[in-house]
């Protein structure tokens, strides 16, 4: 845990007034105002942003709070795939680029509304050809390209309950997901490229799928048309080419399930976070156009992928929402050089760009001269998400990047909250280092463990008092663990990060306070690192610890007691960091491995991370009384 006294290294004074400009695309003028006047009436303030988009039923009752559940357009029928397409197909937008995808190799391909709406209306027709109906679950394991959306606004479209696993995860995470979503259809791609490679995803999905009998259907999208597919697997085109009709929209009901999305929690097994049609559909289209000052005309570009909720809620759905073009990007950030992003904003005449802090870290790293190189002066709004943006990278992302005439908008925001849920508006006043205000209605504060606020610049947990309506509604599958984000702090919404308030209400983010990583922006439980190490062989057990790094933010060590008789080798760390990777995928391998005689233990048996980390970055260890040795 991060100590109060910690918090003076962290504060800034630095504040950054808010540009005319800003003022000028702004979509709401005074957040105070606002916000004051949201939290007299929150039903009002959401029954009029509902308004704005297209329901087959109106709701008989904005919220309905039977505590920690959460029943939002009480009797509301919409679809979130029409208000996408159809939508702004009525509004004259038929001919206007919905998605633009770029790669690696800048190689594009554009598409309009018009033809969006024809491939995901054909594809969902092809879904339901394959006995694919309402509520059933679909796996999609693809590459960051519009067959993602396409896939996703298409399950949608008919009610199927899509559940996106990022195509860098590999064939045990992947199957560890599908066991628990038990979807009829995979789909999938016969790869993903990245940094000039070929990453095999197709023969990861077979493997994944094996021997699982309610997977009917494997879809594959074979990229470069060489593939022989096997028996039960479909191509993604053939399916479009062979249904013609434009299927309709399936009537759902606003509490009808849209997603489930697995993020890493405490323990080994990931949770599937449950999201429903009609809150996460207004939530996301109003942050979307409310937070970055969404103009008619923006080229939008979210760095993220669509296997995290960033890709879902605002490369997808939350842009398309809006009407607005929205770009999607294969590959990695540095490759074929460090100049690729900013060639892109450059071409494409980008407006408004989110990242995350670990990508403005890496571009710091490689010098000011890769995006002075390039015109970026289209930029308007800038976004960050993922973790806390430290202000020297604040400060560089500004300078660099925006010219010092580009607000930066920092998002703070979870998988479980489905939409941003703290932020600092383009028209507000930045403070670097502070995440910034909550959003209209919502209220949050930080607090001690039996829920008293903490005075103001003290380190607490963060709570969110109240209902959203993009709030998560279950874990798939496993309601107690829904119902523990409502226990932790009884009363509140506990997200387990740790955080501070200021005399005028920003809020800090200090990282999480559970057992779980940050690593470049992900989530990583350290139990599920834990668990991969200890299939290795040779490893008797193994915990592990998050240390700061200066790029990704946290970087994992493990700490491994290896079985008797094993001794420590290079090899040995190789195969053992290998296990991980096969197990869970590359963004989880260990930094470091360290071998030990024995990890320190409570006396109830349960490892002490806390200590592991003390004493590696040589902070103070703390109470020691339930140490067992
Ligand atoms: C955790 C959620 C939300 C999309 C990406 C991650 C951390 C996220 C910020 C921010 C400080 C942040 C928190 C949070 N986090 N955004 N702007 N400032 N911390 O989604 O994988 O569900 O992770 O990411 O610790 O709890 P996620």
């Amino acid at each position: 845990m991060v100590e109060d006294k910690d918090l003076n290294l962290l504060k800034v004074e630095k504040v950054y007034e808010p540009k005319e400009e800003c003022k000028k695309t702004a979509h709401f003028q005074d957040y105070e105002t606002l916000y004051k006047s949201s939290l007299q009436n929150r039903e009002a303030f959401w029954d009029k942003i509902a308004k704005e988009l297209c329901w087959f039923k109106p709701w008989e009752k904005v919220l309905e709070w039977n505590y920690p559940y959460a029943k939002w357009f009480v009797g509301g029928k919409t679809n979130i795939c029409y208000n996408c397409l159809d939508r702004n197909l009525e509004r004259g937008l038929r001919n206007k680029v919905a998605i633009i995808y770029v790669n690696e190799d800048e190689e594009e391909k554009k598409l309009t509304y018009g033809e969006l709406n024809e491939l995901v209306g054909r594809f969902a027709s092809a879904l339901k050809s394959l006995g694919i109906k309402k509520g059933d679950r679909v796996v999609l394991y693809m590459p960051n390209t519009p067959e993602a959306a396409i896939a996703m606004l298409a399950c949608a479209r008919i009610g199927a309950i899509h559940s996106v696993v990022f195509a860098g995860f590999s064939t045990e995470a992947l199957r560890m997901r599908i066991e628990d979503a038990k979807p009829k259809a995979v789909i999938t791609a016969t790869y993903t490229k990245r940094r000039g490679k070929k990453i095999d995803l197709l023969s990861t999905a077979r493997e994944a799928i094996k021997g699982l009998d309610y997977v009917e259907h494997l879809i594959v999208w074979d990229r470069d048309k060489n593939q022989t597919l096997r028996e039960g697997e479909k191509e993604f085109y053939n399916l479009i080419k062979e249904n013609k009709e434009i299927s309709p929209a399936e009537e759902m009901d606003a509490e009808d399930p849209l997603f489930i999305l697995y993020t890493s929690g405490t323990t080994g097994k990931p949770k599937g976070v449950l999201h429903t049609t009609g809150g996460y559909m207004v939530g996301t289209y109003i942050t979307t156009k409310w937070d970055f000052n969404l103009q008619d005309d923006d080229i939008y570009w979210c760095t993220a992928d669509v296997g995290w909720i960033t890709g879902h809620s605002y490369i997808v759905y939350g842009p398309l929402l809006n009407g607005a073009t929205t770009l999607m990007y294969e590959g990695a950030p540095n490759y074929p050089d460090p100049g690729i992003w900013w060639r892109i904003v450059e071409k494409y005449r980008v407006n408004i760009f989110y990242t995350a802090p670990t990508a403005i870290r890496l571009f710091m790293r490689y010098g000011e001269e890769y995006p002075k190189k390039y015109d970026l002066s289209s930029l308007r709004v800038l976004g960050s998400v993922g973790e806390p943006i430290n202000p020297e990278a604040w400060e560089w992302y500004y300078r660099v990047i925006g010219g010092q005439k580009c607000p930066i908008v920092d998002t703070w925001w979870q998988t479980e909250t489905g939409m941003h849920l703290i932020l600092t508006w383009p028209h507000m006043k930045a403070k670097p280092g502070y995440a910034g205000k909550p959003f209209f209605t919502v209220e949050v504060d930080v607090v001690d463990k039996n829920g008293n606020p903490v005075p103001p610049n003290h380190v607490g947990y963060l709570v969110i008092k109240n209902p959203w309506p993009a709030m998560l509604r279950t874990v798939w599958g496993n309601p107690e663990r829904y119902e523990k984000y409502w226990n932790i702090i009884p009363g509140y919404y506990c997200p387990e990060d740790l955080a501070s308030k200021d005399e005028e209400g920003y809020i800090m983010i200090l990282g999480r306070a559970d057992d779980v990583l940050n690593v470049a922006g992900h989530r990583i439980g350290t139990a599920e690192v834990e668990s991969a190490l200890v299939a290795h062989p040779d490893v008797a057990e193994a915990a592990v610890i998050g240390k700061p790094d200066e790029i990704k933010g946290q970087r994992i060590k493990a700490f491994v007691v290896l079985r008797v008789g094993v001794q420590p080798s290079q090899e040995l760390t190789e195969s053992i960091k290998q296990t991980v990777r096969k197990t869970l995928g590359p963004i989880a391998v260990p930094d470091e491995i360290e071998y030990v005689e024995k990890l320190p233990k409570t006396r109830s048996g349960k490892i002490m991370r806390r200590l592991l980390r003390a004493k590696e970055l040589g902070l103070q260890v703390g109470d020691l009384s339930t140490l067992e040795d």
